[in-house]
């Protein structure tokens, strides 16, 4: 029997450090049926007062093993652990360095409705980890209630094409500002475009603005090399307008939460701060836009709709919802009126 332990990011949030261990072994169980080597006791484990997430194996974890695990939200440093005498000795095991664009990218900026950068990792290895596609496929993100674009930076870490659709203006403008700045700032080969993708006239036409950009100016030069990131102020609801039939092969998003900065979308269209109404209004067109085999991962709070209620609206479209024990631990409180939890539904 194989031991690791994983030391936890310590994050930039208490609160959220503090439960942070139990949704770690959720995500974790989850990578674990990736593994090629059989992992059993994933459980908590303390070392002279500090934390770690132990995993236990019937062989060595392979390097393809050991790349999920170095992309897993909550990992800091890994560790093999051989015990002798009672006592731990812990050899460090190189993480694998996946980074297409510094994650510090999506830590830099703070505001008032900002998803955890860690929660918003979190729920994009559900989805990919939850779908048949894997992290080395050129994979294609939409987070259909983008905000000022927390997903979509995550996603660029990975060097995933992302998209967002946002219903409030200001957040399009101010996250299309932050990328610009910041791909400059990195010394990234880019262009960016603002194209229509919908509507007869002036006064109904939807645009995207569209970065496209990569590592080096070599890598530019072959638009195959060119990763896409994509933001258009508009409405969920009308997603399949906006972009072609499969065009994605993994929705995330973080619902609004039916309290302070929900959906105000009053003369937008939508008109609803519930999630399960907002869900119903976009589900249909979510799916079209959405491959086979793809997943939906979404976060929202459990104070303002059931779990049962989001599962049915998933059923009716066409999604399978994940129902397996590691699906159901994602739950927990961020504050008084904010229960969160995660669902995970997969296109049939
Ligand atoms: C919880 S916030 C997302 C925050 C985002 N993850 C971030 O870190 O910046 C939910 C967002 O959904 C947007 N929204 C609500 N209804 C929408 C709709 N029908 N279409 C598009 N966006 C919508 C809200 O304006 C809000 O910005």
């Amino acid at each position: 029997m194989y031991s690791y332990l994983i030391l936890q990011n310590p994050g930039h949030n208490r609160v959220y450090y503090n439960l942070a261990a139990e949704l770690a072994l959720a995500e974790l169980t989850i990578a674990s049926e990736r593994f090629n080597t059989e992992c059993k006791n994933l459980s908590v484990k303390e070392i002279k007062g500090v934390r770690y997430i132990n995993v236990q194996t019937e062989s060595e974890l392979s390097e393809q093993d050991i790349d999920t695990v170095s992309r897993l939200s909550f990992v800091f440093a890994i560790y093999r652990e051989e015990e002798r005498d009672g006592v731990s000795y812990l050899t460090p095991v190189a993480a694998t360095n996946y980074h297409y664009i510094d994650d510090k990218i999506s830590s830099l900026q703070k505001y008032q409705g900002k998803t955890n950068e860690l929660f918003t990792k979190m729920m994009i290895n559900v989805a990919l980890l939850s779908s048949d596609f894997d992290y080395t496929d050129e994979i294609n993100l939409l987070d259909p209630v983008a905000g000022r674009g927390t997903t979509l930076f995550e996603a660029t870490v990975y060097g995933f094409n992302a998209c967002g659709i946002e219903i409030e203006p200001k957040p399009v403008t101010d996250a299309n500002l932050f990328f610009k700045k910041f791909i400059e700032a990195e010394r990234y080969k880019h262009r960016s475009d603002k194209r229509q993708v919908y509507g007869r006239n002036k006064s109904e036409a939807i645009y995207i603005s569209e970065f496209e950009y990569a590592k080096t100016k070599d890598l530019f030069k072959d638009e195959d090399n060119r990763k896409v990131l994509g933001l258009i102020n508009g409405n969920s609801s009308d997603t399949d307008k906006y972009f072609k039939r499969n065009s994605f092969n993994l929705i995330v998003g973080d619902l609004p939460y039916g309290i302070a900065h929900g959906n105000t979308t009053v003369n937008r269209g939508s008109g609803t701060r519930n999630p399960s109404e907002l869900l119903n209004s976009c589900a249909p067109a979510w799916s079209k836009v959405l491959k086979q085999g793809g997943t939906v991962v979404l976060a929202w709070n459990s104070f303002v709709a059931s779990r049962q209620r989001l599962t049915q609206i998933f059923e009716s479209n066409g999604f399978t919802v994940l129902n397996t024990e590691a699906y159901n631990r994602f739950e927990h409180m961020v504050d008084k009126s904010i229960k969160r939890d995660i669902i995970v539904a997969k296109k049939n």
